[in-house]
């Protein structure tokens, strides 16, 4: 920890003596750019308002350690397309820099082919008529951290300063399209991790204006610490008026962590007091910073991690929110989560609909899904759960219409439109789907998993589709196993049979008490003793993982542990137990 700034008195000096100093570093003048292109200046918030909504190409130039080494091929411009098609208007591109330098202090030369990438890339961006938001990224943890306690103070502004300076003149003649953002996420708990934020706020400006080009005029996206709503409103100051870029304040939101993130069971989002927490979340940034533009740079709901009704609400309030606070909003998407570079699909379409209708303001109808966190099953209706081998009834599902009509059903394969009456009746906010008609679509030989899909439309909004999926409890290879003597992960074979993927993890000690997080007791009955996606358990196509930090749980607590592995639908008996015996 940083006790009272030892060894950092110049952290809290006044940020001119520091400029000062960095200017005096060997930066070659002459090299200032000069450009002869035009530049109409834009506002900050004529800005982000152009780009909203905004979409994050990410885990690919910002990969560790070189584009192309994380899930993504380097980007190409039909990405860019697909991303234009789907209604986005910008597009931030996350850059780390840190394995792209060439020499070390007092120059930090970066290597002029990533230079050039970056600059290429973002041609790409802006000439599809996107607008385009470029930083310095992962650099936040790799080399400039100034909350590790052996951090060098001198050497992380030194080398901010040097490779803002560099882009800011590789990038000087771009055009008012493109903005900058100083760094990502930098880490940081205390006041004086935010006062240095704000000074390396002001050294990248000091930075992008002495590269010269339009930079003095260019669109900045200025952080706080964590690039947190709560921490920036606490500790970040406005830049030094010297310095005439129009500015913004960007953020990320994540929140509530356990739904976005799938931690102990909280597969489940949309409560009163769920929306109201999120409002809150918002409004404050806005009530900090009540006449400064703010984009949110990064946000998501991904289908990988949360339940699906669940998460089309979520799409659509914190859109409408973000809306009501005036702040823009750039959606995160790590390549893997919504958009299929590949085959250029968006893996939920349904919540790009819901966004695309959101931020204009039409009033979209939502599927609803269980919300109250003392209920012990979970419904919803973005889908008709069919349990294999039980008889076909009637399935009434509930949606929340937000004064819309239902208007038509069809097969989403065939466009073959159900008919009202026989196929399907609308009472109130419900729709019942007839048992005859189900049985045309869930035969004697249908498999598990999706067998098709529902179109759903309204007098207004996005289109819904339920998903009509048959499951059975899938099988384990093995119900029980050894501790392993070593710390590794636990792959245990499955045979799925409906949704192939777990919906959660109960870890119970052979004493009663829970593996890990013992204040899960205190959640309701779909979340006690549940633990966390992708740290303590994941799947594949063919295996339920269990993480080495959850074995080795085990191993630290000596006592043998079931494992129970809950799928979708959460209904008693959807799950399956597996031992690890000590
Ligand atoms: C800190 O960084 C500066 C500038 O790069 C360098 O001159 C100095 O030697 C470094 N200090 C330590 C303790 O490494
Ligand atoms: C400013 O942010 C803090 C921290 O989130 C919050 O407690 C406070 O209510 C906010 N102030 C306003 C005026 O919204
Ligand atoms: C949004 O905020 C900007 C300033 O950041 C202001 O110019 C604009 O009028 C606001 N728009 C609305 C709709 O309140
Ligand atoms: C479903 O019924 C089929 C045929 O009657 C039978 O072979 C199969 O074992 C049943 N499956 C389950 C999970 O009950
Ligand atoms: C609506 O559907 C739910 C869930 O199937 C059911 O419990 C409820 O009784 C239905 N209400 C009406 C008015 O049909
Ligand atoms: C139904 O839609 C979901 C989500 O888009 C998709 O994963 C699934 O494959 C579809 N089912 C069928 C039978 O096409
Ligand atoms: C899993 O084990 C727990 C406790 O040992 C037991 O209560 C539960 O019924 C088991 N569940 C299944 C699906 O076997």
């Amino acid at each position: 920890m940083m006790v009272g700034g030892v060894g950092k008195p110049l952290l809290f000096g006044a940020a001119a003596t520091l400029l000062h100093g960095a200017l005096a570093l060997n930066i070659p003048r002459a090299q200032d750019a000069t450009c002869t292109g035009s530049f109409t200046p834009v506002s900050a918030s004529d800005f982000l308002a152009a780009m909203n909504p905004g979409w994050n190409v990410g885990n690919t130039l910002d990969a560790v350690e070189n584009e192309g080494d994380w899930n993504n091929p380097p980007v190409v411009g039909a990405t860019f397309d697909d991303a234009k098609a789907a209604g986005f208007k910008g597009i931030r591109l996350p850059v780390t820099w840190a394995y792209h330098f060439t020499s070390q202090s007092p120059d930090w030369t970066v290597d002029p082919a990533w230079l050039q990438r970056v600059s290429d890339v973002i041609d790409m961006i802006t000439s599809r008529g996107l607008y385009a938001l470029v930083n310095v990224h992962h650099d936040s943890w790799v080399w400039s951290d100034y909350s590790q306690a052996s951090a060098n103070i001198t050497m992380i502004e030194e080398k901010f300063y040097k490779l803002w300076y560099q882009i800011g003149t590789k990038l000087a003649c771009k055009g008012a399209q493109v903005a900058f953002e100083p760094i990502n996420e930098p880490p940081g708990t205390t006041a004086e991790h935010g006062a240095e934020q704000n000074k390396l706020n002001n050294i990248f400006l000091q930075a992008i204006n002495d590269a010269g080009g339009f930079n003095a005029q260019r669109v900045v996206t200025l952080v706080g610490v964590g690039e947190d709503g709560v921490k920036t409103s606490q500790w970040f100051k406005a830049p030094d008026p010297k310095f005439k870029n129009p500015w913004a304040i960007q953020y990320h939101y994540y929140s509530p962590y356990d739904f976005i993130f799938s931690a102990w069971g909280k597969t489940t989002w949309g409560s009163d007091a769920d929306k109201a927490a999120l409002e809150a979340d918002i409004a404050a940034v806005r009530g900090n910073f009540s006449s400064i533009p703010l984009v949110i740079g990064e946000w998501a709901a991904s289908p990988v991690a949360t339940e699906t009704a669940a998460r089309w609400r979520y799409f659509d309030f914190f859109i409408r929110t973000a809306a009501k606070y005036n702040t823009s909003t750039v959606l995160w998407d790590n390549g893997a989560d919504f958009l299929n570079r590949a085959t250029h699909e968006w893996r939920d379409s349904v919540a790009e609909d819901i966004r695309r209708n959101a931020v204009k303001g039409v009033v979209n109808s939502l599927p609803d899904s269980t919300t109250d966190g003392a209920s012990i099953e979970q419904f919803s209706s973005a889908y008709i759960y069919h349990k294999l081998n039980s008889t076909i009834t009637d399935v009434s599902l509930p949606f929340i219409l937000n004064g819309n009509a239902f208007s038509i059903v069809k097969l989403t394969k065939t466009g073959a439109e159900l008919k009202k009456g026989s196929d399907y009746t609308t009472s109130g906010t419900n729709i019942t789907f007839s048992s005859s008609f189900l049985k045309t679509v869930i035969t004697p030989s249908s498999p598990t998993g999706s067998i098709a899909n529902l179109t759903l439309s309204f007098s207004a909004g996005a289109d819904l589709l339920v998903n009509i999926l048959q499951y059975s409890t899938p099988v384990l290879g093995t119900t029980s196993s050894a501790l392993p003597a070593t710390s590794s992960d636990l792959a245990i074979p499955i045979t799925w049979a409906g949704q192939n993927r777990p919906a959660a993890v109960k870890a119970v000690k052979s004493d009663g008490t829970f593996l890990v997080d013992d204040w899960t007791q205190y959640l309701g009955p779909l979340q006690q003793g549940r633990m966390t996606y992708s740290g303590q358990w994941d799947w594949d196509g063919s295996h339920v993982i269990l993480k080495a930090a959850v074995l080795d749980a085990v191993r630290s607590a000596g006592k043998s542990t079931v494992f129970t592995v809950e799928f979708y639908p959460r209904v008693a008996g959807n799950a399956v137990n597996y031992t690890i015996t000590v």
